[in-house]
């Protein structure tokens, strides 16, 4: 079959190569791979992870063979599913628990673009539930998680403020109250902020926090710094910083339940994913786009 392969050491950092069949564990389902999407995440992986490595962890697919231990959807049913890696293939071997089934109105590209970014959003906003009638603040709120994450919060009832690059980057964005162009012009404090841009956005949103608010750390985009001591907080007693990480951040067995509630809101029309959709053969050219704030939404792979 053809899959993504890593070539950090090649003109292009990835390639589409004939690989070996997966052969599934007891636990897991042979799936065929129809869409699967790209996080900026992945692509600091391309460059550390060594030659013929094999990435890809969002798919949206159909299941060819159900795992052999019974758990887990039927062979046919349209699936979200999270892998580890090896992921972007024709064919991926998943864990039963990483995957849901699809209403009928969600599209397999939809899905695609739902478990590690939809699974952030969600999860870095239970740590400022109950959301209702809060300020919460969202940086890279034009990004895969980001725009997910605005969404969310204002289902929740939160009022929210989404910070954008540039006047064009929050065109497609839904539910906020306001988008500021930069985290330097927002006014007022918050009870809970996402914060990902890392450098001079954390030194910000640590200024911009409530008393007992929380921030959540989940990313530096930017890969700057930030210096930071006991009296920057001094004016938000109580506040907490609360690092994240989506794939630990809550219990193995939610995996599940999780992604079938991000199925879900898109079903109900709660969560309209932005997709910037191409070919998986354009993989190479659109990774740099990622990279350079150049795609709103999320980068979807068709496996044609
Ligand atoms: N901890 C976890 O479990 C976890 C899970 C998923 C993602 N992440 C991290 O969370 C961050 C967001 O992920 P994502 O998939 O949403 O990425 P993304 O789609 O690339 O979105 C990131 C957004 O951040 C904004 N940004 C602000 N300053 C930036 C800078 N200096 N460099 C690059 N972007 C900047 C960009 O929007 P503007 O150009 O409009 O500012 C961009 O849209 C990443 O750092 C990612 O590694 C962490």
């Amino acid at each position: 079959m053809l899959a993504v392969v890593n070539t950090p050491g090649g003109t292009a950092p990835v390639e589409l190569r004939e690989v070996a069949d997966p052969q599934p564990a007891p636990n897991e389902a042979l799936v065929e791979v129809r869409a699967f999407s790209l996080n900026r995440g992945e692509l600091r992986l391309f460059q550390i992870r060594p030659e013929g490595w094999r990435p890809g962890q969002d798919i949206g697919g159909v299941v060819l063979r159900p795992a052999a231990d019974g758990s887990g959807p039927a062979a046919g049913t349209r699936v979200v599913a999270l892998t580890d890696n090896a992921g972007w293939a024709e064919r991926a071997a998943v864990p039963a628990h990483r995957m849901a089934a699809l209403p009928d109105n969600v599209l397999l590209e939809e899905a695609a673009a739902l478990p590690v970014a939809g699974l952030t959003a969600l999860r870095t906003l239970r740590h400022g539930a109950p959301l209702l009638g809060k300020r919460v603040l969202i940086t890279g709120a034009a990004g895969g998680v980001g725009h997910m994450a605005v969404q969310f919060a204002a289902r929740s009832g939160a009022r929210v403020t989404a910070v954008v690059g540039g006047p064009e980057r929050g065109r497609h964005l839904r539910g906020a109250d306001e988008i500021v162009e930069g985290i330097d012009k927002v006014q007022g404090r918050f009870a809970l902020i996402l914060e990902s841009a890392g450098g001079s956005s954390l030194a910000a949103a640590i200024a911009r926090i409530e008393a007992k608010g929380t921030i959540v750390i989940f990313g530096n985009s930017s890969g700057d710094p930030t210096p930071f001591s006991f009296r920057n907080l001094a004016e938000h007693p109580n506040a907490r910083i609360q690092g994240f990480s989506y794939f630990t951040s809550e219990a193995e067995d939610r995996f599940a339940p999780d992604l079938a509630l991000l199925a879900g809101l898109v079903a109900d029309g709660s969560l309209k994913p932005h997709l910037v959709e191409h070919s998986w053969r354009e993989l190479a050219r659109i990774g740099p786009l990622l990279r350079d704030r150049q795609i709103r939404g999320k980068a979807v792979f068709h496996i044609d």
